[in-house]
């Protein structure tokens, strides 16, 4: 596409966007089940609303923008409180998950370069289903990850974890729940091994944050996963999933300014000024921080309690059905509204397609092989659907197996299958790569000349 002459019109605009969207996934009538957490139209056009109004404002320097320090350190504040912290709590509100988790790797990498100098290869310890971005995080930072084991119910191994300590671990992670299976890992077994051996522990509660505090409070068994374990020192949690706050909006909490000062990145030789950076990016969208706060504050405990019952109730409607099929069973005991299924007889994948071919957008997972959903209030209104869709699909792929053996189960069991997994990286990159150039479909088919 050129670069435009003459400017288009508003109209023109909005009718070329319009038809942009056309074939996005539609999460408000519940057919995705990841990346968009809806909570309905009142709650999307007051956070749009609040967006709007901070739209221009930047809290790369909230001495100009007060307002931004105000509301990013009451949203703290808040998030704070509901994860029993004590005032000591402090921290930053990111960008995302993947920011938050990034920074938290990097704040324990920089404290151990200052505090254990011997260390010169430090290593995280991570449960096997810890979320790709501490890979990422290893990645860039060059804290080297070390896999712990999950144990049958799929959460980590604490036993496991305590034997791949080495005088070079300084940090120890656990999720609340974690994606896969979206199980919560034993947080207090994972805080009572942090003290013993003088470690850090960090809580990803990204997806868990803003629901298990309240399925606990709605009567759910959930063991302490937050600041009330002592052992715990940093907890990431996401507004922008069940917090329904505007995209790009994530709470990283500390358990004190000491431990937050190791994130932050000064330079006082810059010519451009003094510098100060709190976080990974440089501006940082005051709508999203506004429309955090925003979110917080209208929903309020009542709200969510509310919100995270229905989820709840949509997740039972849902499970119950998976669990009427004998071909399918659920992984592990998920407490909150993300959960996978995977099946002894039928190739999943392959089941995936069948349900895509229905119009659902389906998440689907290797190690092992199954099929991911997490439950908003998006998915109220079509968990009766979704379950005749799936019983049907499960008979469509038992009558047809052969009609779906190509597709998403020829790349996922391609994907498992190549022995080379730097090899399989690469491919996933080439197949993104070409995807993001040409379009058509994300296969690994016919890469050869991306890979030379
Ligand atoms: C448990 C967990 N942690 C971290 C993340 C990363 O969050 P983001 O996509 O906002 O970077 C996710 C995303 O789904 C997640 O489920």
């Amino acid at each position: 596409m050129d670069f435009p002459q003459k400017g288009l019109s508003k109209e023109e605009i909005f009718q070329a966007l319009d038809d942009y969207q056309q074939n996005d996934g539609n999460y408000k009538k519940g057919k995705t089940w990841s990346l968009v957490y809806y909570a309905g139209e009142e709650i999307t056009r007051l956070t749009e609303e609040v967006y709007c109004k901070f739209f221009h404002t930047n809290a790369l320097n909230p001495f100009v923008f007060q307002s931004l320090k105000r509301l990013e350190t009451e949203t703290l504040a808040m998030a704070a409180d509901l994860f029993h912290g004590d005032e000591q709590v402090v921290g930053t509100l990111t960008s995302g998950g993947s920011e938050s988790i990034l920074m938290a790797v990097k704040t324990y990498r920089d404290e151990a370069r200052e505090k254990k100098p011997h260390i010169t290869q430090p290593e995280m310890i991570a449960p096997i289903s810890v979320h790709a971005a501490f890979e990422k995080a290893a990645h860039y930072f060059g804290v080297k990850i070390i896999h712990a084991p999950l144990m049958d119910d799929f959460r980590v191994d604490v036993a496991a974890v305590e034997k791949l300590i080495t005088p070079n671990t300084i940090l120890l992670i656990g999720s609340a729940p974690q994606y896969p299976q979206g199980v919560v890992d034993p947080i207090e077994a994972l805080s009572a091994l942090a003290l013993k051996h003088d470690l850090r522990l960090h809580v990803d509660a990204c997806l868990g944050g803003f629901t298990i505090p309240f399925i606990k409070e709605l009567g759910g068994d959930i063991p302490a996963f937050d600041f009330a374990l002592p052992g715990v020192t940093s907890i990431s949690a996401d507004l922008h999933k069940y917090g329904f706050a505007a995209k790009g909006v994530s709470a990283l909490l500390y358990r004190n300014a000491g431990i937050r000062q190791y994130q932050y990145f000064a330079y006082g030789d810059w010519p451009g000024g003094l510098f100060i950076s709190p976080s990974a990016t440089g501006t940082r969208p005051g709508g999203a921080i506004a429309s955090a706060w925003a979110a917080l504050k209208y929903i309020g405990r009542e709200g969510y309690l509310e919100i995270t019952k229905s989820v709840l109730e949509t997740t039972k409607k849902i499970t119950d059905g998976v669990k009427s099929i004998p071909e399918l069973s659920i992984l592990g005991n998920p407490p909150a509204g993300i959960f996978a299924f995977d099946s002894k007889t039928l190739n999943v994948h392959a089941l995936a397609d069948v349900l895509e071919h229905k119009g659902w957008i389906i998440d689907q997972q290797v190690n092992p092989s199954c099929l991911h959903f997490m439950v908003t209030p998006a998915h109220a209104g079509i968990a009766d659907d979704f379950v005749q869709d799936l019983k049907e699909s499960v008979e469509e792929l038992k009558a047809n197996p052969g009609n779906y053996a190509g597709g998403s189960a020829a790349l996922y069991g391609m994907s498992v299958t190549i022995p080379d997994r730097g090899l399989v990286n690469s491919l996933i990159k080439g197949a993104y790569s070409r995807f993001m150039t040409e379009g058509g479909t994300f296969s690994f088919e016919d890469l050869g000349n991306i890979l030379d």
